[in-house]
């Protein structure tokens, strides 16, 4: 199998897989990941099928829906890749991206070494922000069962991976513990700058929900 092969019988595997899930990680927020990791991989100089396998498999088995388990994804990304016998060297690249993509907390440094895994993060996180982050952030709130805001809960940094894990607070509380947070964490070029309109649209969204609520925007 050539890898045209290989990336359109993934990318036909995960599309019957997620397209019914409705948390706001289905197939279309993987189809979007997928396009634009492939965009902003254009200009760098990067192995462009690890982007493609990474980005196509990156939400195949989340700790949110694992029972917390973040060793999850890489398990069953391996699994997949090698019936497709995916070189050793790939499959491991691969992996290491899917065990590091994650966010983990507005304390917690971000560990991804290689640039094909830097452009797939950046590609997963602007798809958080922006008029699409808002509609998932609602979407994955309303499939937890959580209310759109109280304004008795403040937003918290968390410090460890754990306590970001455990949190069950209202949705726009995400916004302050993570959303805002991501245009600084961006690692490519491509990246900040696509963010940083993104993130200027969700500021206008939250003044026009507080003016709304006739509340004052949530402080950190
Ligand atoms: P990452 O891809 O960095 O692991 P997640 O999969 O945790 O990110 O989150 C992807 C999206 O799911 C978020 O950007 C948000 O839209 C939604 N989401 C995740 N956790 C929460 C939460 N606690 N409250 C509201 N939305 C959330
Ligand atoms: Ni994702």
């Amino acid at each position: 199998m050539d890898k045209n092969e290989v990336i359109s019988g993934i990318k036909s595997k995960i599309e019957q897989q997620f397209i019914h899930e409705s948390s706001g990680h289905d197939w279309w927020h993987i189809y979007r990941v997928w396009k634009l990791a492939k965009k902003i991989a254009k200009s760098e100089a990067v192995d462009q099928y690890v982007v493609e396998l990474a980005a196509l498999l990156h939400d195949i088995a989340d700790w949110k829906f694992n029972d917390g388990d973040d060793k999850a994804g890489g398990i069953a990304a391996r699994a997949l890749m090698e019936e497709y016998t995916i070189d050793e060297e790939t499959i491991a690249k691969v992996v290491d991206i899917i065990d590091h993509v994650s966010y983990k907390g507005a304390g917690v440094h971000d560990e991804m070494k290689s640039l094909e895994g830097q452009i797939v993060q950046d590609a997963d996180r602007l798809d958080a922000i922006g008029a699409i982050g808002i509609a998932r952030t609602f979407a994955y709130g309303g499939f937890k069962g959580r209310p759109l805001y109280d304004p008795s809960i403040v937003p918290v940094m968390h410090h460890s991976f754990e306590a970001y894990k455990k949190n069950v607070a209202p949705t726009i509380n995400h916004f302050y513990e993570k959303l805002l947070l991501l245009k600084d964490r961006m690692n490519t070029k491509t990246g900040k700058k696509i963010a940083s309109q993104r993130h200027e649209f969700m500021l206008s969204y939250l003044k026009q929900f507080f003016d709304e609520w006739d509340s004052e925007p949530q402080k950190t």
